[in-house]
């Protein structure tokens, strides 16, 4: 699967990935899904995408060939492979910013590599594929624990680490009120994991009405249609005593919708890096003292933001690329103990070849689409 221009994805055959340095493995995928994130690329807002490019930074699949460096896997293991590539060496990932390496791209000194996610983030070709090349296999890739459901792993690789950081993040003390905008994957398993840090009350924003359906039970949680609303900001802030939230989680990123100004700025025009929707609602409507967590992906140039209200209102702003590596053992935990039930999310069960169809289906929200699943023909049998 590879990217051709901006909504145009196409299967093709490319040549055989190989082992490149001494700690690269190769692996033969089983399951891959498209993400929030891959829409990004789909829709040709993130810089240095090249044609050719093969996408995909959520995937598990087998080990099938290892370099002579790699002592923590064996050929024939099934893994996890996070998002993020980390040399599991360097100050940042010492520190267990897994998802800052300092070592892993080349290109950036802000986010370190990502599978399939263009040059920006350090041009290695992504797992929606049937094979791909794993550098630093002796950090990021995990074997899959005895039992697992494949469908559960593979969500293991970006959703829900991402989910549950936006609640780590957001620093929820016992019974607070925790706002998340988007109810994609990611916004759903933030909901969800807000339970767990002990939030008294989850709120959960979307456009989608199956959306905002599926997360009402699955949360579970309040949820509502920003489409139904005046303003976003004025429907918080009634339904929390006009106090504003404790905690505002943006899951949505730089491709929101809900302000003309920001769309024609951000995704039409490109004057500025995306449109900042979400993050602007999330600002405004957080209560003074409170922490807005952001895992909605922008670009690294800038954003219309309402700085002086986080100034003014004395925010604390988090945010990143979810360190996946880190939080694995305990997430692992978490989908064993039945805590988390990642794979209720997949909706859709795509063969490998036909992932344009998906793109197209998971791009629209067409069909209910939650989450994509993409089968290679070998893991099909
Ligand atoms: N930080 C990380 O590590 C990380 C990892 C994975 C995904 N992400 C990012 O998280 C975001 C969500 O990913 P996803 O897979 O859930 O995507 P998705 O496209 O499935 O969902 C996004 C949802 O946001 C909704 N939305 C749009 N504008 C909105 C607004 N103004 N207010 C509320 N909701 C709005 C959409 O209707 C949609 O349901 C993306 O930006 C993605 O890049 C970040
Ligand atoms: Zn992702
Ligand atoms: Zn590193």
């Amino acid at each position: 699967m590879n990217y051709r221009g901006p909504q145009r994805v196409r299967v093709s055959q490319k040549p055989m990935p190989e082992i490149k340095h001494p700690e690269d493995a190769i692996v033969r995928v089983t399951r891959s899904c498209i993400c929030g994130s891959d829409l990004h690329l789909y829709n040709g807002n993130v810089p240095d995408t090249r044609v050719g490019t093969t996408f995909g930074h959520e995937f598990i699949g087998i080990v099938e060939e290892i370099g002579p460096e790699v002592h923590k896997l064996k050929v024939g293991d099934h893994v996890i492979v996070p998002f993020n590539i980390s040399c599991g060496k360097c100050h940042f990932c010492r520190q267990g910013l897994y998802g800052n390496c300092h070592e892993s791209n080349p290109q950036a000194t802000a986010v370190g590599g990502i599978f399939g996610y263009s040059h920006t983030a350090g041009g290695f070709d992504g797992g929606q594929a049937e094979f791909v090349r794993v550098p630093y296999a002796n950090v990021g890739p995990t074997v899959i624990p005895p039992g697992m459901d494949p469908d559960d792993a593979v969500l293991l690789t970006d959703v829900v680490p991402t989910g549950y950081q936006a609640a780590e993040m957001g620093g929820i003390q016992p019974g607070d009120t925790v706002v998340v905008f988007g109810a994609g994957p990611v916004g759903i398993m933030a909901a969800r994991c807000s339970w767990l840090f002990g939030a008294g009350r989850v709120i959960v924003i979307d456009q989608y009405e199956y959306r905002l359906e599926f997360v009402r039970n699955y949360a579970p949680c309040e949820a509502y249609n920003f489409r139904e609303m005046d303003d976003p900001v004025v429907f918080i802030k009634k339904a929390t005593d006009w106090m504003g939230a404790d905690v505002v989680i943006d899951a949505v990123g730089a491709e929101a919708a809900g302000s003309p100004l920001q769309t024609i700025t951000g995704r039409k025009t490109l004057i500025q890096a995306g449109s900042a929707t979400a993050l602007h609602w999330a600002i405004n409507s957080v209560k003074k003292g409170g922490i807005v967590s952001i895992v909605g992906v922008y670009g690294p140039t800038d954003n219309l933001v309402p700085i002086g209200n986080v100034v003014n209102k004395g925010l604390t702003l988090r945010a990143n690329q979810a360190s996946v590596k880190r939080l694995l053992p305990r997430l692992i935990e978490h989908v064993q103990n039945g805590v988390l039930n990642p794979k209720a999310m997949i909706t859709h069960r795509v063969p490998l070849e036909d992932a344009a169809d998906a793109y197209r289906i998971f791009s629209d929200k067409l069909d209910n689409c939650i989450k994509p699943v993409l089968i290679p023909p070998s893991a099909r049998i």
